[in-house]
């Protein structure tokens, strides 16, 4: 079966998954700095270090924008769920208020490379809403620790929302574009080689099939890390996956919404004539019953009765345990070596705040004050209840792997799980994913399957 496409990629962004006729690395090369993956997070950190006089390349494995941003909602946000509630009470105020202040200045910079390269990408500011039919209490315990954080927002009780709700959170000023027209103006200056998959790493020196890239500094973003050790950042993450609709005939809808009951946690923006509802979400590998599209279909159904699907596809988020997004040096035995992952359902505003926050450490332009999210920084006991399940999930495929179920998983051998949804076969221990015939569709693993 052939993958579905999103919507971005339908239209006339011009970027495909095949790529845009950049070469493949079929030299050696040197550079200050090389960075593995051009979606979003690679292809912004690249355009701010090449702005600042760093001689960048960028190494793809396929096409620019052709892996997760392809796959986006594109909400350009720092509404993150309940999340400052959250922060605030395992990390403090002043953590919460970094993380809301980098989200703010996420969204600024958006507009400001929007405007200042006159890119045309559907950009437009917008409210963004956290809706709940049963948790107001929650719903007010995070406007309150958002209020602390500087938000500025309030709890409504009508919405445009074809279902009643208890309330709905909102902050004003948040952004929904085109991703890949966006992420198509600002690849274009940059030197970039396509379809060149990194197969190993030498110190901050990559080597693909037919070349090889040395940079002063390697940056990993790739969506999911491909080095197990040091790092470990296959024991600190996960992946999930949700499923997505575009909508014609359904409502044009003025803002921006995410809900937070468990079962009726959809999001939904507007984006030209169609409407896209996203959910139906799991841990990839935990393969769902019933089909998370047809899940979709009638909840559309019983929203807007007349509604027809357009396109449908689906998403992987990298989830970090603690919450907070890993962007910063890789580990400290690795001197050159940074990462950006674990940026959850947030993936627009995690990609611009690793952009900046790598740009700064590399290009020595803050003092190495440590970040919020820097991998360095981070308490184990933050995460510690999701790094014991990552490795409770992680025993339970290596043994059923060792007892000689198949087919095993190229990364690190668990048993891989079909997906009859998606026709794809997954993995639950750290969410590689393979086609019917075998064919890498999401990393970690770097090969594709082998089913002998
Ligand atoms: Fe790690 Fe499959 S993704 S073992």
């Amino acid at each position: 079966m052939e993958q579905r496409k999103s919507i971005w990629e339908t239209d006339d962004s011009g970027l495909t998954r095949e790529g845009e006729n950049r070469p493949r690395l079929t030299d050696s090369i040197k550079k200050d700095v090389i960075v593995i993956g051009g979606g979003m997070a690679g292809i912004l950190t690249a355009w701010f270090l090449q702005r600042k006089g760093a001689d960048v390349a960028v190494v793809e494995a396929a096409g620019v924008g052709s892996g997760q941003t392809a796959h986006t909602t594109a909400k350009i946000t720092w509404q993150h769920g309940l999340i400052y509630a959250w922060l605030t009470q395992k990390l403090g105020p002043e953590a919460a208020g970094e993380y809301a202040r980098a989200g703010q200045q996420a969204a600024e910079d958006y507009q400001q490379i929007i405007q200042g390269e006159r890119i045309d990408c559907d950009f437009k500011r917008l409210p963004a809403y956290l809706y709940t039919k049963d948790r107001l209490g929650d719903l007010e315990d995070e406007a309150m620790a958002a209020r602390l954080c500087g938000i500025d927002c309030k709890i409504q009780k009508e919405t445009e929302l074809p279902f009643p709700v208890a309330g709905a959170l909102r902050f004003d000023g948040q952004a929904s574009f085109h991703p890949l027209k966006f992420l198509r103006a600002v690849s274009e200056k940059l030197e970039i080689y396509e379809n060149s998959p990194v197969l190993e790493m030498d110190g901050c020196t990559v080597t693909t099939p037919e070349g090889s890239a040395e940079g002063k500094s390697v940056i990993l973003a790739s969506h999911f890390p491909f080095i197990n050790v040091p790092g470990y950042y296959f024991l600190k993450t996960h992946q999930e996956r949700s499923y997505v609709l575009a909508l014609e005939r359904a409502q044009r809808l003025r803002g921006m919404y995410y809900g937070i009951d468990p079962g009726l946690s959809w999001s939904m923006r507007s984006a030209g004539d169609c409407l896209l509802l996203g959910g139906a979400g799991h841990r990839t590998g935990f393969i769902p019953k019933q089909d998370p599209y047809t899940v979709l279909r009638e909840t559309a159904e019983a929203f807007w009765p007349g509604a027809s699907v357009v396109e449908s596809w689906s998403a992987q988020d990298c989830v970090a345990a603690g919450r907070l997004p890993y962007i910063g040096p890789f580990s400290k035995n690795t001197p050159g070596l940074y990462v950006a992952t674990g940026f959850g359902k947030w993936g627009m505003v995690h990609s611009m705040i690793s952009a900046r926050v790598l740009t700064n450490e590399i290009m020595g332009t803050a003092r190495r004050k440590k970040t919020i999210f820097d991998p360095g920084k981070r308490k184990l006991s933050t995460g510690l209840a999701a790094i014991l399940k990552n490795g409770a999930v992680s025993t339970k495929n290596l043994m059923a792997s060792w007892a000689g179920v198949r087919p095993k998983c190229p990364h690190l051998g668990c048993r891989l799980h079909w997906n009859p949804w998606e026709s794809t076969w997954e993995c639950q221990c750290h969410g590689s994913r393979f086609g019917e015939d075998g064919s890498l569709l999401a990393d970690p693993a770097q090969t594709k399957l082998d089913f002998d």
